[in-house]
C-alpha cells in the first residue's frame, strides 16, 4: 500500500443486532451479514467454489485475497480453514479486507460463539484483533498467512493499494442499501490490483454490477446461488 494519508478516526458505529432468526443485522445499513440460509455455507459455495478454490491456490506458492467488508471474519475463518486442512494449499496466503465499520472483539465473540466448526481458529484471531484505528493493521494468525485488515472507507483505500490480487471476494451488503461498495470507480480499483487470471465472487447479480464488472475488465457469468438466490456470480479478469 503506498502511503495513504488517512488519519486516525472514530468509525460510525454498525449497530451489530440479530434478525428474527438470529441472523447478524447492521442497522446502520439495515441489512443482514449474510443469507439466513447459512453463513458459513454461503461463504463457502460463493466465495469459495466461486473463486475455484482450493484448486486454484495449489498452483501457487504465494496466493493473495482482496475482500470488500471484512464484516463478522466469517469470509476469512472459511478461507482459512480451508487453506490450513489443504495439504496442497499455496506456502503463503495473504488476505487483505477492507472494513469502514469495524466490529469489537466482543461483538464478534458473540457472533463467533455460534461457530464451533471455527475454533480454535476464531479465538486466535480475536486474541490478535487490533483497536479500531485507521490503516492497515497486520495480523499473523499462524505461520504463512497473513490477515491484512485495512480499517477504512474502501473508495479511499483502494484507490492507493499496490497489490496484486488473485480472487476478489466483492461482500458488500446489498448494492441498493450499500451503493458505495459497488461503484464502477470500486470495480476499476479491483481491476488495478488484479492479477493476470484473477477470479472474483459476490452474491450479488444485480444487472447495474454485471454491467460496471465488465466495464471495468472481468469477463462475469452467473451460476446457482445459494440459499433463497438464483444465482451468484463469478468472474475472471481478462488482461489488457
Ligand atoms: C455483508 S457484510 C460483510 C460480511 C463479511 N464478508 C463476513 O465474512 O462476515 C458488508 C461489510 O461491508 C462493510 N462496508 C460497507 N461499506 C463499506 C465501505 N464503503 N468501505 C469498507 N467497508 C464497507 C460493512 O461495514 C460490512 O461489515
Amino acid at each position: 500500500m503506498k502511503n495513504a494519508s488517512t488519519p486516525p478516526k472514530a468509525f460510525d458505529n454498525a449497530l451489530l443486532g440479530f434478525d428474527e432468526n438470529g441472523t447478524p443485522f447492521s442497522g446502520l445499513y439495515g441489512d443482514v451479514y449474510h443469507s439466513i440460509a447459512g453463513g458459513p455455507e454461503q461463504a463457502e459455495q460463493v466465495f469459495l467454489t466461486g473463486n475455484s478454490l482450493p484448486e486454484r491456490w495449489r498452483s501457487k506458492k504465494h496466493f493473495v485475497i482482496l475482500e470488500t467488508g471484512f464484516g463478522l471474519g466469517l469470509n476469512f475463518l472459511v478461507a482459512w480453514k480451508a487453506w490450513r486442512g489443504d495439504v496442497r494449499s499455496s506456502r503463503e496466503l495473504d488476505y487483505f479486507s477492507i472494513e469502514k465499520h469495524p466490529l469489537t472483539t466482543g461483538e464478534l465473540g458473540r457472533v463467533h460463539a455460534a461457530w464451533q466448526k471455527f475454533h480454535p481458529l476464531s479465538e486466535i484471531l480475536l486474541r490478535q484483533w487490533p483497536p479500531a484505528t485507521s490503516g492497515i493493521h497486520r495480523l499473523e494468525p499462524e505461520a504463512g498467512l497473513a490477515l491484512h485488515l485495512c480499517f477504512g472507507d474502501a473508495a479511499a483505500l483502494l484507490p492507493v493499494m499496490d497489490i496484486k490480487a488473485d480472487a476478489f471476494y466483492l461482500d458488500g451488503f446489498s448494492p441498493s442499501r450499500n451503493p458505495e461498495l459497488w461503484t464502477p470507480e470500486i470495480f476499476r480499483s479491483l481491476a488495478r490490483c488484479a492479477a493476470p487470471d484473477a477470479t472474483l465472487a459476490t452474491w450479488s447479480v444485480a444487472g447495474h454490477v454485471r454491467a460496471a464488472l465488465t466495464a471495468a475488465g472481468f469477463a462475469v457469468e452467473k451460476h446457482p446461488g445459494f440459499g433463497g438466490k438464483r444465482h451468484r456470480l463469478s468472474g475472471r479478469y481478462r488482461a489488457a
